[in-house]
This record gives structure tokens, sequence and C-alpha cells, in this order.
């Protein structure tokens, strides 16, 4: 057990944080994100609680959770202190899941635990099938979203819950070998460069500089070409952070 002091210069050397953690005792951890903008913690958190309730209910303390990409264990540790029996936050940096394990710790969550790793290699020989998924504020960060959501769904037992940065919808279609031949589209994915803050050590971009964003369209016709039976975009709580309630982020419900 660490005293408050000891909690209090664990805080100072593990900053900057990302999230806005509080601890107890008067100990907390300052966000270096814009006020305007942590909102999003909460709408996500909120979102994820309503999705768990409705579909696991009274199961909640049978279930195991894996939060894919977790960084400082925010939404691990929120659903560990639901009493899920066990979460596991997996991430690709070290230096996140130091802050993970402290915060996890610091809230006596016995049923949390971390691993590093990258949801391009994750797979259910190693790690297990879990009842409840998260991948939330990872996909648009990467450059293999299609593989990465072949890899979450084989770690899914029912349901995943998916948050994201969409673009703009795309509609059309192509040709497609032949000037009488046309294909629609199934939705579209940017290319983003995230050079700067990847080159920079930003921590939440992912493990390469190049990213693919998906459009709503595609979001949803991925999560079925990746196993899912069912995925739904979730409407935003009234109070949502201003991207959710303007439909430039969203949060799926993915059903095996
Ligand atoms: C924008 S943050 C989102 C964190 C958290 N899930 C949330 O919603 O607040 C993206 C996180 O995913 C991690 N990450 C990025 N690419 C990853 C990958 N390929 N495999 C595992 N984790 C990854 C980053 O290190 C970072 O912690």
């Amino acid at each position: 057990m660490m005293t408050s002091q000891e909690m209090a210069a664990r805080i100072a050397e593990l900053a900057p944080w990302f999230y806005p953690f509080d601890l107890g005792h008067g100990l907390r951890t300052e966000s270096a994100i814009p006020p305007e903008v942590t909102g999003i913690f909460e709408t996500r958190l909120e979102m994820v609680n309503q999705i768990v309730e409705r579909r696991f209910g009274p199961r909640l303390s049978e279930i195991t959770c894996l939060d894919v990409g977790c960084h400082e264990g925010f939404y691990t540790a929120a659903m560990a202190r639901k009493g899920m029996r066990r979460v596991v936050g997996i991430d690709v940096r070290e230096m996140n899941l130091r802050k993970a394990r402290f915060v996890a710790d610091a809230f006596g969550l016995a049923n949390a635990s971390f691993l590093e790793g990258n949801c391009e290699q994750l797979r259910a020989e190693e790690i297990g099938q879990f009842d409840l998924t998260l991948f939330l504020g990872v996909l648009y960060h990467l450059e293999n979203p299609m593989l990465c959501l072949r890899n979450v769904a084989g770690v899914t037992r029912e349901l995943c819950v998916v948050e994201t940065q969409v673009i703009d919808e795309v509609e059309g279609s192509t040709e497609w070998g032949a000037r009488e031949w046309t294909r629609p589209y199934q939705g579209a994915l940017a290319v983003i460069d995230e050079s700067g803050e990847f080159y920079a050590d930003n921590r939440e971009t992912g493990s390469t500089p190049l990213a693919l964003a998906p459009s709503p369209k595609a979001l949803l016709f991925m999560l079925k070409q990746a196993g899912f039976r069912q995925a739904e975009i979730v409407p935003p709580p009234a109070g949502a952070y201003e991207q959710h309630r303007r439909g430039k982020r969203v949060v799926c419900a993915a059903f095996k």
C-alpha cells in the first residue's frame, strides 16, 4: 500500500496525463487535454455503460472484458469498478500501461490487469475470448483497420463496442474492369497522415504514422465482414460531446 504522499509523487512522476482521474483522498491527475475536449471521456463512458448494462444486466459480475488500446486504463478501470469478473487492458505503448497499472492499483482493482500488445497481432489462441471487447478511439489511428476489426471480432464472444471518428459519407460507384461495368462503394476510408504526431511521440496515435479513417457506412460494412452478426450505430445521449452530437464520431454496438 502506498501512502498518499507516495501516490502524489508517483502521479507527478508519471505526468503528463491524458485522463482526469479522481483517485480519492484528494488525489487527482490533471488531464493535458483542453477542458472543452475532456467531455468526450464521459460521453463514451455513459454510452458504453448503457450498451453494456442493456446487454449483460444481471450477468455483469460474471463477464470478462478486453479493452483494446486501453491507454491509461480509463475504461478498463471503469469496467473493473462495475464489478466485472476480469478486465484486461491491452495497449501498444508500455508508457501508457505504466499509468494504467498505477491507476488500477490506486483503485484497488484486483480484477484488472494489463498487457502490452498490438491489435494487429491479437489472437484468440494466445489471449482467449472475452464476453465484451471495447475498441474505443483506436480504429481511425490504424493503417490496417480491417485486419484489426477481424482480430477484435476473433477475441469477442458476445459484444464489441467500437467508438471512432468517422469521415463524411462518400457514396457513388466506380468503373470495375470495363466502362460499362460498375460497382457501388460501401462507404470509404480516408488516408490520414499522422506522421507529425507519431514522430513527436504522441501517445494516442497508432503504431505507424498512416491512418485510415472510415465513413459510417464503411464502418458498418467492415464490422459485418469482420464476423459480427449485427452492428448498429448507437444514438448519443442528451448533452453528449459535440462531435458525437454532430455524428463526426460514432459509437457502434457489434454483436457476434
Ligand atoms: C486515442 S487513444 C484512445 C484510448 C482509449 N481507448 C479511449 O477511448 O480513450 C488510442 C490508444 O490506442 C493505442 N494504440 C494505438 N494503436 C494501437 C495498436 N495497433 N494496438 C494496440 N494499441 C494501440 C494507443 O497507444 C493509445 O493508447
